[in-house]
């Protein structure tokens, strides 16, 4: 049932206000985290973690990559991650302490699976991420943390990937207070995670403007996503929305590599994307930015403080709400997935089912 939408796609746009209330309000005793929400070995666990490996696929090896900026940014863990087909493929060298945590949606992706199988007896734990009660990766993993939100009907992954952040950013929190994470910050983040579902609402009501955003897109063959930190992910995200469901090619960048060869593509049929939420980011980003105008490329920038970047010819700034620093991924990701969601509506494709991709890849 598509709720009145007219994609089940867009229908898990809208829930992701209430999708990511799911994913923590159980989970929060006091203004902390209940670590017993992992499973009941959990604290035992935790409290012999040195380093997290962390293993998904495609979106939820997106989450992971913000993850790892939370794990080492907040909380000083030791933090890998990587894309299971590789990890599985190589010799790999699992440290003392391990802690291996899969991230994904249907809990049956054969390459994660695959990837914890052949772990297990070199770590310390494992722990999973996931969308599907019951999955394969639930039943195997030591410890769990279910993402909550809901069943996911659209090929295209997004409730799925902003409730992951959520239960990555709680499992930061857990195993950062054996880390360098204080109470006090701890209790500063639970706060500002009970806005998120609110700024979701507000990326939300920002769909009529992206959809009038969307037909510079429409008839393009490519395109750029760039963002910085935790939003180089999120630009990473939007690009394979984008190639998903609307067909057109897109690459994400870090912003600062620009220069360092993607520069030189952008022209007026090459339409650059880019996630700037803060002034110390937007400086460096103007700078770049300048330069891909002064080609005749159109600049479309979601930012967060628009009072030093105005539209202009080429440029168009679309004013996000203020967000606090650590959900910027989350709130960032939303006008993206809208984004992807109009172009593909205007080129007529398949949004729910895009040609070629199955919503479970069980099978290499
Ligand atoms: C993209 C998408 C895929 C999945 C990937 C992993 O929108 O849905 O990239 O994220 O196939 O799937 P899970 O999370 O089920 O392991």
């Amino acid at each position: 049932d598509k709720g009145g939408f007219k994609h089940y796609m867009l229908k898990e746009i809208y829930e992701q206000p209430a999708a990511t209330q799911a994913a923590f309000h159980d989970r929060i005793q006091d203004g902390l985290v209940n670590e017993n929400v992992f499973g009941e070995q959990a604290a035992k666990i935790f409290d012999q973690v040195k380093q997290i490996q962390i293993i998904a696929c495609g979106t939820s090896y997106h989450a992971g990559m913000i993850a790892k900026y939370w794990m080492e940014g907040l909380a000083g863990i030791p933090c890998h991650v990587e894309v299971a087909s590789e990890y599985r493929y190589r010799p790999v060298v699992i440290q003392q302490g391990t802690l291996f945590i899969s991230i994904s949606q249907s809990g049956e992706t054969a390459d994660t699976l695959a990837a914890l199988r052949d772990v297990q007896d070199q770590i310390l734990a494992s722990l999973t991420i996931c969308n599907v009660p019951g999955s394969s990766l639930v039943r195997e993993s030591d410890l769990h943390l279910m993402t909550n939100a809901g069943p996911e009907i659209g090929v295209a992954s997004t409730k799925a990937f902003t409730t992951q952040l959520v239960a990555l950013l709680l499992t930061t929190l857990v195993i950062g207070r054996r880390f360098s994470l204080t109470q006090e910050k701890e209790r500063e983040i639970v706060n500002a995670l009970q806005q998120l579902p609110s700024l979701i609402e507000q990326s939300i009501a920002m769909d009529a403007e992206i959809e009038e955003m969307s037909q510079a897109f429409a008839e393009k063959h490519h395109s750029l996503f760039l963002g910085r930190g935790t939003l180089y992910p999120v630009a990473m995200e939007g690009a394979l929305k984008l190639k998903e469901i609307s067909y057109i090619h897109a690459e994400a960048y870090p912003a600062g590599e620009l220069k360092h060869g993607p520069l030189a593509l952008v022209d007026k049929d090459m339409p650059v994307v880019t996630v700037a939420p803060r002034n110390d980011m937007l400086d460096k980003l103007k700078a770049n930015l300048q330069e891909v105008s002064a080609r005749g490329g159109e600049l479309f920038v979601f930012a967060g403080c628009t009072q030093n970047l105005q539209s202009a010819e080429g440029v168009h700034v679309l004013g996000m709400p203020e967000i606090p620093e650590i959900l910027e991924p989350i709130v960032y990701t939303v006008p993206l997935q809208l984004l992807s969601y109009h172009v593909a509506v205007l080129k007529g494709t398949d949004v729910d089912q895009p040609r070629n991709l199955a919503k479970s890849v069980t099978v290499e």
